[in-house]
């Protein structure tokens, strides 16, 4: 038997597309079924000024293989030498939809990020003006700090902090991981959203540890406890605006992985849609997707849903997902669920 679900053409609002031959290989797993999304500026050197932001559009889109169509929706990247004229005029021409924080050695390629919130003060005032979201990683840096409970101490301690202190400005809390991070969402109506990912609906981190240590399954924010999880799928199932599709895939070579000091990030791009059908399917909430994939995220950005339309169909034999793509330097693995996925974009 097979079923199909169609929904309009869904976007992705948290993306890393890297660059030079990693971009090439990489642009058209999301290209294929995602209409737009929110790129990632943490390329090394980072994005940081609008110019930097319309060269890198200008290569995503000269990488973009013929017959697609995809429009990169570009972030800057925050430092503390970041001119607010620079980043009024990138928001004002339409070129650059958000600005990125990173506390400075957070994740990967974040070193240029912010380590004292008072000098990006007047950044976030023109960015509260002018309604201009800023993307968040939310995990605080410091060493004392377990790496479980950095998302939940970085809610208290810096985010709280910056929104009290900035009226008006629009957060997104990108790739919660935490009960802590759903609830905060959830207690605070005005200017708040969060992306999740695909893969923290579905792993836990007994998935990374458990029988041996699974390169693959560790990425930044690193995924929690069973529970956390959970209100995760909670939050993504609801129908609750606020939460929205952000998967977060970040390629990595596998070489650099499955290595001693392995590199933090899941590469979903390929097979995010199917793995999402199979989650909402199963927590009851198929027609939840629409909402969380294609309607939510525009909806916080102020645009419009695309026009086209994505299918999905179910079919009784597991769906057979490409397990690597291949870059010039060298294979980049695709998220493993570790159980059979029977649907597949049609
Ligand atoms: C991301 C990357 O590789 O750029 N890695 C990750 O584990 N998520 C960075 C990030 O989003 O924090
Ligand atoms: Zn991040
Ligand atoms: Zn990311």
């Amino acid at each position: 038997m097979t079923q199909s679900l169609t929904i309009p053409r869904p976007d992705d609002w948290h993306l890393h597309l890297r660059d030079g031959a990693m971009l090439q290989a990489v642009l058209p797993e999301t290209a294929r079924d995602f209409g737009r999304a929110i790129i990632m500026p943490n390329l090394v050197p980072p994005v940081v000024t609008g110019a930097d932001a319309a060269a890198y559009r200008d290569r995503i889109m000269a990488a973009l293989p013929e017959g697609m169509t995809f429009d990169p929706l570009m972030t800057l990247y925050l430092t503390e030498a970041t001119d607010p004229a620079d980043v009024r005029a990138a928001a004002e021409s339409g070129l650059v939809k958000a600005l990125k924080l990173y506390p400075a050695g957070a994740t990967t390629n974040s070193a240029s990020g912010v380590r004292d919130f008072d000098k990006v003060r007047p950044v976030l005032e023109i960015m509260a003006e002018i309604g201009l979201p800023l993307c968040v990683h939310g995990e605080v840096t410091d060493s004392d700090i377990d790496i479980f409970d950095r998302e939940a101490v970085f809610i208290d301690r810096v985010l709280d902090p910056i929104r009290r202190a900035t009226p008006g400005l629009r957060v997104v809390m990108e790739h919660i991981t935490t009960s802590n991070g759903v609830d905060y969402v959830k207690a605070n109506d005005r200017d708040l959203g969060a992306t999740i990912t695909t893969h923290h609906l579905i792993i836990n981190r007994n998935h990374i540890l458990v029988g041996g240590i699974k390169p693959h399954y560790y990425c930044l924010p690193v995924a929690k406890r069973e529970e956390h999880r959970l209100a995760l799928r909670a939050a993504a199932t609801s129908g609750d605006a606020r939460f929205f599709l952000g998967t977060d895939s970040a390629p990595h070579l596998d070489h650099l992985k499955e290595h001693a000091c392995g590199c933090a990030g899941c590469f979903t791009a390929t097979n995010t849609m199917p793995l999402l059908a199979h989650v909402f399917e199963e927590d009851g909430a198929l027609d939840k997707l629409e909402g969380f994939a294609s309607r939510n995220g525009p909806a916080f950005y102020g645009l419009p849903v695309n026009a086209e339309t994505l299918t999905l169909v179910k079919s009784d034999t597991a769906t057979a997902f490409p397990a690597k793509i291949d870059t010039p330097d060298g294979p980049v693995t695709v998220f493993d669920p570790g159980y059979p996925v029977h649907w597949s974009v049609q």
